[in-house]
């Protein structure tokens, strides 16, 4: 069975998406119980009695808790495969924490959970990408892309989740009822992700079939674009970087 070292957002997320029994260990009451209900498997006291049953361990903590995590189990997972989803967190310093396993460095994403997650795996984890593609698509990338690539998948979830928000916001204040807006932007977003991938990922093909010279497509992206839309994602990504 999988271990989970952290039964947090992330951890949930994706053992939803595997669907199957899980072996956990967290320290905040109730949640490895939950999940462990939801899914079957076991709780587990602590992480070193985690360590000694998983043959394959997922570290699900936050970044800071790696040294403290591996002062405990790292002697434990000597020819193990140890997959961390720490953001931030390289394989070098992976490898320094757990020098006897096999240390598997990836970053997915919270649609795990209904199987259209998208997860990064940095090259030389390539042994990971069966498990993570059972929830979505994979993408191997060298390790230096592995921090940039969050900012368009791992942290993106949040960034539509707003985009939607605020798109929904708007049509409200001009009339249309929130349920009936949240139903026609979430098929329109869905169905526009479609569409471009139909058209080879050409975006500005997409965008120009909608924007008729001097008509209301055209009015809206100006607005978009007058208010910074372009630079509030340079400037978000930015701040992904800047740990
Ligand atoms: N959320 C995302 O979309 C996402 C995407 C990609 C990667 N990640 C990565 O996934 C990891 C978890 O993120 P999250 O959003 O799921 O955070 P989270 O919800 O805070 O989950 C972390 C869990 O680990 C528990 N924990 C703390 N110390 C521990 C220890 N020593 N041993 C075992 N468990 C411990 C925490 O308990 P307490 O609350 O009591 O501290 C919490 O339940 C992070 O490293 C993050 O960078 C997250």
């Amino acid at each position: 069975m999988l271990g989970f070292i952290g039964a947090g957002n992330m951890a949930t997320a994706l053992a939803r998406g595997w669907g199957r029994p899980v072996l956990v260990a967290d320290p905040a009451p109730g949640r490895a119980e939950r999940l462990v209900a939801e899914l079957g498997g076991e709780v587990l006291d602590d992480n070193v009695l985690l360590a000694r049953r998983a043959e394959t361990i997922l570290l699900a903590h936050k970044p800071e808790q790696l040294e403290t995590v591996a002062a405990e189990i790292a002697p434990l997972t000597a020819g193990k495969t140890v997959i961390s989803i720490l953001g931030g967190v390289g394989v070098a310093r992976l490898e320094a924490a757990y020098p006897d396993a096999n240390v598997v460095r990836t970053i997915p994403n919270t649609p795990s959970e209904v199987r259209r997650g998208v997860t990064c795996i940095a090259e030389g984890g390539e042994s990971a990408v069966e498990l993570f593609e059972q929830v979505g698509r994979v993408f191997v990338v060298p390790e230096s892309q592995v921090d940039v690539a969050m900012s368009v998948m791992s942290v993106a979830p949040a960034y539509v989740a707003l985009v939607a928000e605020a798109a929904v916001d708007a049509a409200v204040q001009a009339g249309l009822p929130a349920p009936q807006a949240t139903d026609m932007f979430l098929a329109t977003l869905a169905g526009t992700a479609e569409l471009i991938e139909a058209r080879g990922g050409d975006t500005l093909a997409v965008r120009r079939s909608v924007t008729s010279p001097g008509g209301s497509t055209a009015r809206g992206l100006a607005e978009l674009e007058r208010h910074g839309l372009r630079t509030a994602f340079a400037e978000a990504t930015r701040a992904v970087l800047r740990r």
